[in-house]
């Protein structure tokens, strides 16, 4: 960037440096014609004050011209009669030409008007000789401009020295600040960089950013925090899932052994370990098969998506869950709508809702199922029981993983996964689970579903 604008400042100058080099040439040329003109126009109207008669001597008349007119700085005009110099302006000059012997005689041989330059102790001079004749006066005269050009130049050059040394300085000035403000903008990016590497290293994810102001570094610094938030939470979930998953692993296989250690010789002894330690495996199945459930379920593309019949899945639950239990099975009302989505995953999360309503009813007791549309394009399925219902503290956590109410009703073994393979296909179908007191009391667990296209 610097650089760039260095080069457009260097090119300014290189420019200005030339155009002024071209005033001065056309100046001076300009200068010369001037000259030539005014003497020329004083030669014509000349007098000689003493007879009131155009002069008859060219010296007299040379003399009167340059007392009349002053040469300009850096300039000098003298005159030369005869070959030899007569006259010279009396405004100081830098350098005296007409001591230079060989010049004056080189200018006094000049029959037409003359241009040319000459090398002097004030550098090169250009000038004029402009050959004068007066009728009376048989001497040949000269009249000589001169301009010291090296030092007119040297002034363009102290000009576009000055230019340039304060195009440095302000440009040594911008690239300082620049320097300054890139730092100051960059330090917090920097702060971020660094503690994100920090964060890597140490996986401390407790970690956050300060970043006072409201710019868009303070932005960044916010996202930053939040996906450290993020971060942490699923870390933590991550970790009391596996740490849970460890937990309810360990029991049966404790049970498990604990068995094998006490099984005697005794068939029947046998038989009865047997019988519970193929329980007790069945129960670790159960739960790793929920377990990749629950993780299969965070992968997109879990769903085999297609239209399901709302009323067809909501008979066909019931005749399914009948045989769980000697319970009132019933079908509260079935909703004549499809909706877009995975019928196995709508009715294994069904069946586990009417598992746990088994569960927690007894002999006798209702169990009912139903699905209807509701407005704003959504479908609710249910299942309702009769049972105690749940607490409304544990309403929300039921639906977590490893979780199991408080209130239980009778002893059942449970691992709390149920409810949370449930609320991960509701999810799945971009829709909720809740529970809420059924009308009739007991609970109502209601599924919400929307009925477009699933995500
Ligand atoms: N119909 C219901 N009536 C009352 N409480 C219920 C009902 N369904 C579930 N719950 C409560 O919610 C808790 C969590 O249920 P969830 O299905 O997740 O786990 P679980 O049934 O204990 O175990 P799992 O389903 O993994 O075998 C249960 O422990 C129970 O306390
Ligand atoms: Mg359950």
């Amino acid at each position: 960037m610097l650089a760039v604008v260095g080069l457009a400042l260097s090119v300014s100058i290189f420019a200005t440096w030339t155009l002024l080099l071209k005033r001065l040439d056309d100046r001076v040329d300009q200068e010369f014609s001037n000259e030539a003109e005014k003497l020329r126009r004083y030669a014509i109207t000349a007098v000689d004050p003493k007879t009131g008669q155009p002069p008859t001597d060219v010296a007299a008349l040379l003399n009167g011209y340059l007392a009349f007119n002053s040469p300009d700085r850096w300039e000098t005009f003298f005159s030369i009669v005869d070959g030899q110099p007569d006259m010279i302006s009396a405004v100081r000059r830098p350098a005296r030409l007409d001591t230079d012997e060989a010049l004056v005689r080189h200018m006094a041989g000049a029959v037409d008007p003359l241009h040319d330059e000459t090398e002097s102790t004030a550098g090169t001079v250009r000038y004029a000789v402009i050959p004068v004749k007066v009728a009376a006066d048989p001497r040949p005269a000269h009249f000589v401009t001169a301009i010291f050009y090296d030092r007119q130049r040297d002034e363009i050059v102290d000009a576009v020295r000055v230019l340039s040394l304060s195009a440095l300085a302000a440009l040594a000035l911008a690239g300082a600040a620049g320097w300054f403000v890139a730092g100051r903008v960059l330090a917090p990016v920097r702060l971020i960089g660094q503690t994100a590497e920090q964060i890597s290293d140490s996986s401390d994810l407790t970690r956050r950013l300060d970043v006072p102001g409201d710019d868009d570094v303070a932005a960044l610094a916010g996202t930053f925090n939040h996906m450290l938030d993020r971060l942490e939470r699923a870390f933590a979930v991550q970790r009391h899932f596996v740490d849970d998953a460890g937990h309810e692993l360990r029991t049966p296989i404790t049970v498990i052994r604990g068995h094998l250690e006490l099984m005697s010789d005794d068939p029947v002894d046998r038989a009865e370990t047997l019988a519970l330690v193929t329980d007790e495996l069945d129960r670790m199945n159960r739960i790793v098969d929920d377990l990749l459930t629950l993780a299969r379920a965070e992968q997109p593309g879990w769903l085999a998506q297609e239209e399901v019949e709302l009323a067809d899945l909501t008979v066909s639950v019931v005749a399914k869950a009948r045989p769980l239990g000697e319970r009132r099975w019933r079908v509260d009302e079935v909703a004549e709508a499809r909706v877009r989505g995975d019928r196995q995953r709508l009715t294994q999360a069904l069946m586990q809702l009417a598992a746990n309503a088994v569960r927690h009813t007894k002999e006798g007791d209702v169990i009912a199922v139903g699905s209807a549309v509701r407005y704003g394009g959504k479908a609710e399925l249910w299942v309702r029981d009769s049972g105690p219902g749940v607490a409304p503290a544990d309403r929300e956590r039921i639906f977590s993983r490893f979780v199991r109410g408080t209130g239980r009703t009778g002893a059942h073994d449970g691992a709390g996964l149920g409810l949370a393979i449930v609320r991960s296909i509701a999810e799945a179908h971009g829709g909720s689970v809740k529970v809420v007191e059924a009308a009739t009391g007991g609970a109502c667990f209601v599924m919400t579903i929307p009925l477009g296209e699933a995500p």
